[in-house]
């Protein structure tokens, strides 16, 4: 390489990496600007008091709301940090009174039009590194677990519950609520329904499109379809995509 080349490409390296900078400086304030920082300080205000003002664990983005009848029905289990919880725009969050929405990990973004809705006797727990993507509808009325590093598809339909009761002859209930319990590092591809009762091991995929309803516990697998079935193991996978935080590698 003569001296030209070596000026050209070391000047090419310098604007791929200055545009590469300005791009993701752009992309940060673009994100400051959806923030709605009225109303994430009035709700860090009003369930972790001074300190969540000053930390600001959760952040919300315009066009979303969280609404939990009890101050206690939002928690976290980690010391309060910035942007523990980020809620982009147009979701829902509804938390009856005795309801509880508690994260065990300090990473959770529920990104794009979610809802989530958890009744008075229904507990919702997440853990590390939690993503839902867009248009996921989560129903607790008894309890869903998530463990770490649990990634939502879009789509997605999650609830513990069959909100009618169905009767057998001697007028008792055959449909109770069921928990629903995955493990760590579980893909939920999109258009999936997960039903009440249903179990998950660790390092699953569960395939676009599948009905799963009852236990999948052979670890490092794809399951898909309706019903449900097992098609692969001895796989694993990884978050590459959200920039939200770094995959953690195993
Ligand atoms: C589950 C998935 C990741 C597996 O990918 P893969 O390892 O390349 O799997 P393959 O394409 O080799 O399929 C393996 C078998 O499972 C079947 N299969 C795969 N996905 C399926 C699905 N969603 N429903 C039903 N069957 C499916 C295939 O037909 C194939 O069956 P065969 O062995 O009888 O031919 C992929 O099929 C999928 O569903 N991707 C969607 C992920 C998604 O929703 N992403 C959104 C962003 S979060």
């Amino acid at each position: 390489m003569d001296d030209r080349q070596f000026v050209n490409h070391r000047w090419r390296k310098l604007t791929y990496i200055s545009n590469a900078m300005i791009n993701k400086y752009l992309h940060l304030f673009y994100e400051i600007l959806k923030i709605n920082f009225a109303y994430s300080a009035y709700l860090n205000f009003r369930h972790f008091g001074f300190v969540g003002l000053l930390k600001m664990p959760v952040i919300i983005q315009y066009g979303s709301t969280i609404s939990c009848k009890s101050k206690n029905g939002l928690s976290f289990l980690k010391p309060l940090k910035l942007n523990m919880l980020k809620i982009g725009y147009g979701n829902k969050i509804e938390v009856d009174k005795g309801g509880k929405l508690q994260f065990s990990g300090d990473k959770a973004c529920f990104n794009k039009n979610n809802s989530v809705s958890v009744c008075n006797s229904g507990i919702f727990e997440i853990g590390q590194n939690f993503w839902a993507n867009t248009n996921s509808d989560f129903h607790c009325k008894k309890r869903l677990k998530f463990g770490d590093d649990v990634l939502i598809g879009m789509h997605v339909l999650i609830m513990d519950t069959d909100y009618h009761p169905i009767f057998n002859k001697q007028k008792e209930i055959i449909n109770p609520d069921r928990d629903i319990l995955m493990g760590n590092k579980v893909w939920i591809g999109s258009n999936t329904t997960i039903l009440k009762g249903t179990q998950i091991g660790n390092d699953i995929i569960i395939g676009a499109g599948s009905i799963v309803s009852g236990k999948l516990l052979e670890d490092n697998s794809i399951y898909c379809g309706n019903p449900v079935k097992h098609v692969k193991n001895d796989i694993t996978w990884c978050i590459t995509h959200p920039d939200f935080w770094e995959a953690r590698k195993s």
